[in-house]
């Protein structure tokens, strides 16, 4: 989701005019689209800060932008301890972007982050990182509040983008020569909720599957209380969405999972698992876990383990896990030291990598359909 900001914010400035440089030091304008998601991803950007300091001190004309979700988290923080930072912009005010540069010369630090409804743009010279597969956002924004994610406090509520947008970008990406899309959304599930005319993300998927020149679809990411029959029929029966889906279960302990307010438990998941398998068989199937959880006790972490062995997902990404205030977790204590939560999360890694290789394994000899 960050890369399509990117890639956004990268079109509107071309459009003014600017250009991307390969090198930080050849550059007049540092944007950093930053994530939230883990303080490691903060600790990141703030050294980087640091390092600009001095430059900044030297090139007054060299401006220093914040954006993202560590813009909208850190406002405050941001405009006080990092004199160096000329813009803070929030997710749901990237269209700002290129007046706030204009106008950093007469004003001394500028700030948007009304984290209200985020507008749509068709942005002229659209930008893209890759040229035959492209990303395309169906929806901003989440509803969940998994007690552990900061995502509904910086991106806001869940609003989808009507179907005749997401048509209309996909076929002009097809007519570039892009042959598979990747649909944007931190619940692609619940596309369609609050848009006037109705449809359902099964209903976009058969759309987008008409679309003539497209090769292949696929899309991120599923909540395992809303993936249903339906999408796994979707899945099965349209001919270019692709036999993956990547389904975060977070941890195997039924616990921790209330804890987490994900609302459902490890049984319903594998039942979601067992019938997603019988209808298509080779489905490819990933998973994010979240390892360290305050109160995850060894036997919790074991349910993790054995998780991870009975459903055999073909790739895994594994996050200690890291406290994001406000999310209510957060008000939880931290309580499993770091040295076991490393411990964890090398054990899973192995784990992974042990059944990764057996599953790859399982294919040598056997023809499939690449893109290349
Ligand atoms: N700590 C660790 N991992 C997290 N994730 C989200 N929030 C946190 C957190 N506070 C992970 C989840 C999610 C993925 C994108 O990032 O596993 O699915
Ligand atoms: Fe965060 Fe949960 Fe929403 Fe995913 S579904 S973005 S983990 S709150």
């Amino acid at each position: 989701m960050n890369n399509r900001d990117s890639e956004l914010i990268g079109g509107m400035l071309a459009e003014k005019g600017y250009e991307i440089v390969e090198e930080e030091k050849d550059a007049d304008v540092i944007l950093f689209n930053t994530c939230s998601v883990r303080q490691h991803a903060e600790d990141r950007v703030t050294g980087n800060l640091r390092k600009l300091a001095a430059r900044k001190k030297k090139d007054p004309d060299l401006r220093i932008g914040v954006l993202g979700c560590m813009a909208q988290r850190h406002q405050d923080l941001l405009l006080k301890e990092f004199p160096q930072v000329d813009i803070v912009v929030g997710p749901s005010n990237i269209y700002d972007i290129p007046d706030l540069l204009a106008k950093t010369d007469t004003t001394e630090k500028l700030l948007a982050v009304n984290n209200k409804k985020r507008p749509g743009k068709k942005i002229e010279a659209d930008q893209r990182s890759g040229v035959f597969s492209a990303f395309v956002n169906i929806m901003y924004g989440c509803n969940n509040f998994c007690s552990y994610c900061i995502v509904p406090h910086v991106r806001g509520r869940e609003v989808s983008r009507p179907k005749k947008n997401i048509l209309n970008e996909i076929k002009g990406l097809v007519d570039r020569g892009f042959k598979e899309v990747t649909l944007l959304g931190q619940n692609v599930n619940s596309y369609g909720k609050g848009l006037t005319n109705k449809i359902t993300f099964q209903e976009l998927l058969e759309a987008v599957n008409d679309i003539e020149g497209l090769r292949r679809i696929r899309f991120t990411t599923s909540h395992p209380k809303d993936a249903r029959k339906g999408l796994f029929r979707a899945i099965k029966e349209l001919p270019k969405v692709c036999e993956h889906l990547h389904l975060p279960l977070q941890s195997g302990s039924d616990k921790i999972l209330d804890l987490m307010n994900r609302k459902y438990k490890y049984e319903d998941y594998k039942e979601k698992i067992a019938l997603l398998r019988e209808m298509v068989p080779d489905v490819g199937l990933s998973t994010d876990i979240i390892i360290g959880f305050p109160s995850e006790k060894e036997r919790d972490f074991e349910a993790t383990e054995r998780a991870m062995e009975e459903i055999a997902w073909n790739s895994a990404f594994i996050f200690k896990y890291s406290p994001r205030p406000p999310a209510v977790s957060s008000f939880l204590k931290d309580d499993v030291p770091e040295e076991v939560k490393k411990e964890r999360n090398t054990g899973l890694l192995n784990l992974q990598k042990r059944i990764s290789l057996a599953k790859n394994k399982t294919m040598i000899g056997s023809e499939q359909e690449v893109l290349v």
